[in-house]
């Protein structure tokens, strides 16, 4: 039986389920905070590490330490700046070892020992701690020149309010298979936001209600690996062309590990095979500088069948299904062969609609899609029992 499964028979609330419980703690104090905290347990997930770009103020760090909150993990959280020395990060010289000739670091409570890290402003690292952090980030590896430890880092996470526009920190860079550009709330979410940053400011933040460690961590991550991924990989090679084609250019690197990331997000979303909604996931995997952001957004919505392609799709649908409703209303009684044909042909566009919807319901599994093609099923059926009554002269 593969992992999975077992995760979900094991338990009978289903270990799956605790990712939904996750994203709901980790979202909870925040406002419209909900593509961040997906980021940062995909992250989880993948044993990959994320960066969270974005204007000051708009809780990238907040988010951050949430998290860590909720994993009863080994946590190093650090404030860069460009005089960062490398005994901050690493830890300092043994002095008395020193005295003998030898370079030994302290390692205890500093990052090496590490297994969720967060740098906030990360993009300060200086060349003094860049090529180590290369190193702990890649390959897991700490290594400053004297000594060289295995390291048991899961994810760093990092913070900036901008992408790094130097080329040395380029390979940083690279090293963050998830980024995501955080936005301040819209405008409609800036009376909920009163109210939580009031909550906050009061309060504090809210106690977790759920604490995961490292051995659930391990099963749900192992379990990303047993997700089916033969729907989508096509698909996956055809945006790749796509995006390229486009100026956005991933490296090898980050194409490679992108299936990683679709996988966890089948498992996000309770599946155990990926469908095509999941490749939504490169916009976290794809951008580089700030417009690609929005650049891989469009594309992906032009690209995917996402449910918010098909809920626009069927907001068109609603709304010509209204116009054709009031069309219909004006129409005179049934007094020629001209309109009873023209009823006829409306009658049959509004099936073919129908169907069109329906089918629709197929493609996707989300619940918001469905309910709202119900919703439209129910009005076109009720407009094509008006045409029915209109023909037959009631
Ligand atoms: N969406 C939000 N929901 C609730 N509170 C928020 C939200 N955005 C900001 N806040 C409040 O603003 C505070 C500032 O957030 P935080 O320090 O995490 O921002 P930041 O993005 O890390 O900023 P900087 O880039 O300056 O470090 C948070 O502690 C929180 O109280
Ligand atoms: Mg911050």
């Amino acid at each position: 039986m593969s992992t999975a499964k077992r995760l979900d028979n094991q338990h009978g609330n289903s270990d799956l389920g605790i990712l939904q419980k996750l994203l709901m703690e980790l979202t909870k104090p925040f406002v419209g905070r909900e593509e961040e905290a997906k980021v940062i347990l995909l992250a989880l997930l993948t044993r990959e590490h994320a960066a969270l770009i974005g204007e000051p103020g708009t809780a990238k760090s907040a988010l951050i330490r949430r998290a860590a909150q909720l994993l009863d993990m080994k946590c190093f959280i650090y404030l860069l700046t460009k005089y960062t020395e490398p005994a901050e990060l690493f830890g300092p010289l043994d002095i008395n070892a020193l005295k003998e000739g030898k370079y030994v670091r302290i390692t205890s409570n500093k990052l090496p020992e590490a297994e969720i890290v967060f740098l906030d402003e990360i993009f300060k690292a200086n060349s003094a701690i860049l090529n180590t952090l290369l190193t702990i980030m890649n390959e897991r590896l700490f290594y400053d020149g004297y000594t060289e430890i295995r390291v048991s880092l899961w994810s760093l996470f990092g913070a900036s309010n901008e992408v790094p526009q130097e080329p040395e920190l380029e390979a940083l860079y690279d090293r963050f298979l998830l980024r995501h550009y955080v936005k301040p709330v819209s405008d409609e979410l800036w009376k909920s936001l009163l109210k939580k940053a009031w909550e906050i400011e009061k309060n504090g933040y809210p106690k977790p209600e759920i604490v995961i460690d490292k051995s659930v961590l391990q099963k749900l991550q192992s379990a990303v690996f047993e997700v089916d991924l033969s729907g989508v990989e096509a698909k996956l090679l055809k945006l790749f062309s796509i995006l390229e084609s486009k100026n956005i250019h991933l490296t090898d690197r980050r194409k490679g590990k992108a299936l990683k990331v679709i996988a966890a997000n089948a498992l996000l979303n309770g599946r155990l095979k990926a469908v095509e909604e999941d490749l939504i996931i490169l916009k976290f995997v794809a951008p580089h500088d700030i417009d690609d952001f929005e650049k891989v957004n469009i594309i992906l919505a032009e690209e995917l069948k996402t449910p918010y392609k098909y809920l626009r799709e069927l907001e068109e649908i609603q709304m010509s299904v209204r116009e054709v409703g009031n069309y219909i209303a004006s129409f005179p009684v049934v007094n020629s062969r001209f309109v009873e044909y023209r009823l006829l042909e409306i009658y049959r566009d509004l099936e073919s609609t129908r169907d069109r919807v329906l089918s629709m319901v197929k493609e996707t599994e989300d619940e918001s899609v469905h309910k709202k093609a119900m919703e439209v099923v129910e009005q076109i059926n009720e407009l094509l029992e008006k045409i029915r009554r209109k023909i037959e002269g009631r």
